[in-house]
Parts: structure tokens; sequence; C-alpha cells
């Protein structure tokens, strides 16, 4: 296929395109390289790379020739920064998703909608369903739940091929170590402070990317349109037990474990039943136990990757949200 993948340069969207090129997929990138969207995520591959918004007509054009289909990855994506400044959330995924679709629309494509378990809130017990009301709590996932339902409304009221996929928490190889494992991965290698929130024991449903990658993948490929697929994760964990095993495969000391404030609206668990896409013929392959070896492993082994984020703005990103300097 011929896609055009939006936020491309990022975790998931980069690991999406390393999967489907070596399926023989053409691949055009739209990223507005935001600090999360990085060139060298995409370096080694054969992928035309258009810098610029997903709210701006002009740079979808310029990328959008020839293209069958649009995966749509393009997001802010960390809760903390919504909290704090809310305002590219807001542009990205309200007017930018609206702008992806009127193209879309223009040219009759495809469009894939990537979309995530936090729509839905938090669950106490049991698992989110597709038929699971909208709950959203933050403004990430408000505006991650208003892009979902305009998306669902172009399949509705102009017959848009368009289809939701929702994934549970990812991680793996590429991550930007402002999202809990990578950064927990980071502090721990560099003896560094572990800040946990509030008491550590809320519960995140972790997947492999490259198996929500895959999954998406299948959704494109064997989805109905105007229906969302949930793609989660094998395994939960509390937070806590996740930073445990850090320390245990790191070989870092207990003692780094630091209790900071917690994060206002704190959703306690996410939880996604995912048999809608099982039945479509996609099974998660990596189990929580081995998709953190190899991502520790990942990290451990890159420094090239991480050495220029950690020592540039994160580093004054990381004291406005945690109030200390990194080592
Ligand atoms: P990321 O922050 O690593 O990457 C986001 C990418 O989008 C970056 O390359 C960034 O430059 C680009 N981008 C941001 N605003 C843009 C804009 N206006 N126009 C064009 N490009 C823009 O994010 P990620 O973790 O890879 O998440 C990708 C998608 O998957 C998001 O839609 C997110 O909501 C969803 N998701 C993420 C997770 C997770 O655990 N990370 C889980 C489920 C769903
Ligand atoms: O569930 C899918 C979502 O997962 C995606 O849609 C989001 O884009 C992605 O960021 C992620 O959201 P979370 O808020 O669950 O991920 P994060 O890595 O920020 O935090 C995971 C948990 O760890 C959460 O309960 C907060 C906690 N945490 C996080 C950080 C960064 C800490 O205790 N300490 C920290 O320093």
């Amino acid at each position: 296929m011929k896609l055009l993948v939006c936020g491309g340069a990022g975790f998931i969207g980069s690991n999406f395109v390393r999967i489907r090129l070596a399926q023989g997929d053409e691949i055009t990138v739209l990223d507005k390289l935001t600090y999360a969207g990085r060139r060298e995520n995409l370096q080694d591959l054969d992928v035309r790379l258009v810098v610029g918004g997903i709210e701006d007509p002009a740079a979808i054009a310029d990328a959008i020739g020839g293209c069958d289909a649009i995966v749509n990855f393009a997001a802010e994506t960390h809760v903390d920064r919504s909290i704090t400044e809310p305002d590219a959330f807001v542009t990205t995924h309200a007017v930018g998703t609206y702008t992806l679709l009127e193209a879309a629309r223009e040219r009759s494509l495809r469009y894939v909608q990537v979309s995530t378990d936090e729509v839905y809130g938090s669950i106490e017990s049991g698992s989110f369903t597709e038929q699971s009301p909208l709950q959203p709590s933050s403004p990430y996932s408000a505006t991650k739940a208003g892009a979902d339902l305009l998306v669902a409304s172009y399949h509705h009221t102009y017959g848009l091929e368009a289809l939701i996929c929702r994934g549970s928490n990812n991680y793996g190889p590429y991550q930007y170590p402002e999202k809990l494992i990578p950064l927990m991965i980071l502090n721990a290698l560099h003896g560094d402070p572990l800040p946990v929130y509030g008491d550590g024991q809320q519960v995140r449903n972790w997947i492999f990317v490259e198996d929500f990658a895959r999954g998406i993948g299948h959704v494109l490929e064997h989805g109905a349109p105007g229906e969302t697929y949930n793609v989660g994760g094998p395994d939960e964990a509390v937070n806590l037990d996740v930073v445990k095993r850090i320390i245990a495969l790191t070989g870092a000391s207990d003692d780094l474990i630091e209790y900071v404030t917690d994060r206002p609206g704190h959703d306690r668990r996410y939880s996604l039943g995912s048999e809608k896409a099982r039945a479509l013929g996609w099974e998660a392959q990596v189990r929580f136990g081995e998709g953190l070896e190899k991502t520790v492993a990942w990290y451990r082994d890159n420094t090239a990757w991480w050495a220029p984020i950690r020592s540039g703005d994160y580093r004054a990103y990381y004291e406005r949200q945690y109030g200390r300097a990194l080592g």
C-alpha cells in the first residue's frame, strides 16, 4: 500500500513505519517534528518526510499525493504536559484531525485514527469494551475523545472509510523519556531518583510497541469502516512493581525510589478488552517480562539516541515537572 503516516517520526509511528516498510509498503511521513518527533527515528529508513502540521492544509497537500490511505498518529501525547499546557493538545487533536479528515474526504481515502484507552477513563474492575462510554479525565484524553467522535461522524455523515484503533500503554524502543518506563530506565542507569506519583498503586495495561503497530496495520487492512477496535496488551501491572522490575533489570538500588506529589486527576486503572481485534486475527505476541527486558537492553545499547535528549531542553522540562535537576 501507499500510506501517508502522520506523526510517523514519533515513538509508535516510527515503529509502525519500520514494520510496514519491511512488508513492502511505500510511505510518506507528515510530521511537525515537535520535541517528541525526531528525524533520528527514521534515519535508517527509506521514507519521504514532509515536515508540517496536520492542521496545515498546504502541508497535507504536499504529502498526500499518490497515497491510498492515511494512518494518523500525530498527537500531543503526555498527560502531564496536557495539564500544564493544554493549548497544543486542542490544536492538534481538534483542528488537526478535522483538517486531515477533510483531506481524506476530498480524495475518498481510507483513514485510521490511532487513539487510546484513556478516552474511556478509569475502571476499578473488569475491562473496557468498544461499547464502554467515553469518560476522559485529562485535557489529553478529552481532546483525543473529541477527535474520535469527529472521525466517527465523518463515517456516519459522509461515508468516509474511517476506522479507530484504541491502544493501551505502549513501551519499547524509541519512546521519549518523559513516559514512565523510559524515564525510569534512564534515571536508574544514571543513579537519579525514580519519581513515583502518589502511592504508586495505579495499574496500567502494557503493550509492546511492535504488537500495537501490527494491530494498527491489521485494522487498516481488515477492519470494517465505521468500526472501533481496542488493541490492548496481554499484561496489567502496578506502577510500583514496574519500577521495581526496572531496578532489578538495571542493577540500581531500591533507595532511588522517591514518592512525589500525585498527578492531578490521576486515573487509577486502565484495562482494555481486545476480543474484537482478536476476532479480526490479531494477537499480542510479547509478554510484559520479555518486552521490558528487550526495552532495557535497547536503552542500554542506544546511548546515541537518548544522550542528545537528556542533555537538551528535556532538562528544563524535567526540572519544571519534578522540581529538581537531573544529575
Ligand atoms: P509521540 O509523542 O512519541 O509522537 C507523536 C508524534 O506526532 C511526534 O512525531 C510529533 O512530532 C508528531 N506531531 C505532534 N503534533 C503534530 C501535528 N500537529 N502535526 C503533525 N505531527 C505532529 O507519541 P506516541 O506515543 O508515538 O503516540 C502516537 C499516537 O498513539 C498518539 O495519537 C497517541 O495518542 C496514541 N497512543 C499512544 C499510546 C502510548 O502509550 N504512547 C497508547 C495508545 C495510543
Ligand atoms: O493508556 C495509553 C496512554 O498511556 C497513552 O494514550 C498516552 O499517550 C501515554 O502517555 C500513556 O499515558 P499514561 O499517563 O498512562 O503514561 P505515563 O507513562 O505518563 O504514566 C504511566 C503511569 O506512571 C501513570 O500512572 C503515571 C505514573 N508515573 C508517570 C511518570 C512519568 C509516575 O508514577 N511517575 C512518573 O514520573
